[in-house]
């Protein structure tokens, strides 16, 4: 038993948390059992909230900037935890992933060209890539016995054929770990990506929001460990930017932190022009905890890692038995369970949608929020006490089990 706290079934209402605070505006009613935005019903570690403490103590919360320990902070744990040497240089401090996914196209793309996204995804990459002017490349993930992979074969010819007709593929924005879809992607899978990349000179935003959240037996693979570690990428590194972040591993996402690892001079500095006007700084809270959660924070991590992995089996054990309608997809990381809702029997995503907001009174996320690739599909966040989680799946299994009885 770790002394750690994640089944207090704590009340979130009026904390300002969009998951729940929002659920009027977002679902219709405030009867929702909120299971969707990636964030956690548990308080962070105990130690990142302690350090926050003395830093409200200290009372100086004016602009703020990334010390010496905080760069130690984040190369420590990506070196214990991945085994992933990330010079000092090559780190740069972001409000979020999302805005420095916006910064990196900035930086790199003309309009029209082409950048690939893999749906069904977390759709702020269609955002990013439509605020830059540039055509969306998209490379659908293939499922088989709801279980997804990578369609390189097919990526290779949409390359071709983009180029032909003048859009020119110049970036990839890759989710790895995959959000929704929860794949932990294989080494040998990251690298056919990245040798295609490299052929076809294509720069590679490689999103690791959720590189800390994997359940046992499966291991997340920075590519730019994997690009270190091998020659034939010497050249190809200097077009690979890694994104990353403490938010959704210690439930900090409020706090508005993240990091961006890229490697070659030329391209930090144009994305640091593309960064001018449009970013002032860090919050020292959000650096604080960032640094808090790395040097002391792993303890907590592991325990919440074997909680999620008890939620996990919990959710596939309980949909077996009394929801078999509905797929689970073979979960290997991240908190978000992409259920196949499409042997419901609903001709249309709005029918699925209505259905899990009024009849069942639970807020998800919309497969098809993730690209019409995720039509007929729900993503359910786990990160909640059990209890919650199985008030959610009650509610869905009465719902369902009243339609066929309607
Ligand atoms: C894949 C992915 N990227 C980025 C984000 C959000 O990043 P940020 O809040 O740092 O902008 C999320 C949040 O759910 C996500 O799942």
């Amino acid at each position: 038993m770790s002394n750690f706290e994640f089944s207090s079934l704590e009340n979130r209402d009026n904390t300002m948390a969009t998951k729940w605070d929002k659920r009027e505006e977002i679902f219709g009613s405030q009867d929702i059992l909120p299971m969707w935005v990636a964030d956690s019903d548990w308080q962070t570690a105990p130690a990142v909230k302690k350090r926050l403490q003395e830093k409200v103590e200290e009372g100086i919360f004016g602009y703020s900037f990334a010390d010496q320990s905080i760069y130690q902070a984040v190369q420590d744990w990506l070196q214990r935890r991945f085994d992933l040497a990330v010079k000092k240089d090559w780190l740069i401090f972001d409000t979020g992933v999302v805005p420095a996914i916006n910064f990196t196209l900035k930086a790199i793309t003309e309009p029209d060209e082409a950048v690939i996204v893999q749906p069904p995804v977390y759709r702020p990459f269609y955002g990013a890539v439509k605020n830059n002017n540039c055509q969306l490349l998209k490379n659908e993930l293939i499922k088989t016995n709801n279980y997804y992979q990578m369609d390189l074969n097919h990526l290779e010819k949409q390359i071709k054929e983009s180029n032909q007709q003048g859009n020119r593929v110049r970036a990839m924005i890759f989710c790895s770990p995959h959000n929704p879809v929860g794949r932990v992607w294989q080494k040998e899978e990251l690298l056919k990506l990245l040798r295609l990349l490299k052929k076809e000179d294509i720069y590679l935003l490689s999103d690791e929001i959720h590189l800390d959240l994997i359940l046992p037996g499966y291991q997340h693979t920075p590519v730019l460990k994997l690009l270190l570690a091998r020659d034939e990428f010497k050249e190809y590194r200097k077009k690979v930017i890694s994104l990353m972040a403490a938010s959704k591993t210690f439930n900090i996402a409020g706090l508005h932190t993240s990091y961006t690892i890229i490697e070659s001079r030329e391209l930090r500095a144009a994305y640091q022009k593309a960064k001018e006007g449009f970013a002032t700084g860090n919050s020292p809270f959000g650096l604080l905890a960032l640094k808090s959660a790395y040097n002391e924070g792993e303890e907590w991590l592991e325990a919440q890692l074997k909680y999620l992995e008890a939620n996990y089996k919990f959710l596939q054990q309980y949909i077996k038995e009394n929801i078999p309608q509905i797929k689970v997809t073979e979960e290997e990381g991240t908190y978000l369970i992409w259920l196949d809702c499409s042997q419901l029997g609903f001709e249309k995503d709005e029918q699925l949608i209505e259905f899990m907001n009024k009849n069942a009174k639970v807020g998800l996320n919309p497969g098809r929020w993730f690209g019409d690739a995720g039509s007929m599909h729900m993503r359910l966040n786990i990160a909640c006490p059990r209890q919650r989680l199985e008030e959610g799946l009650k509610r869905i299994k009465t719902a369902v089990a009243s339609l066929e009885n309607g």
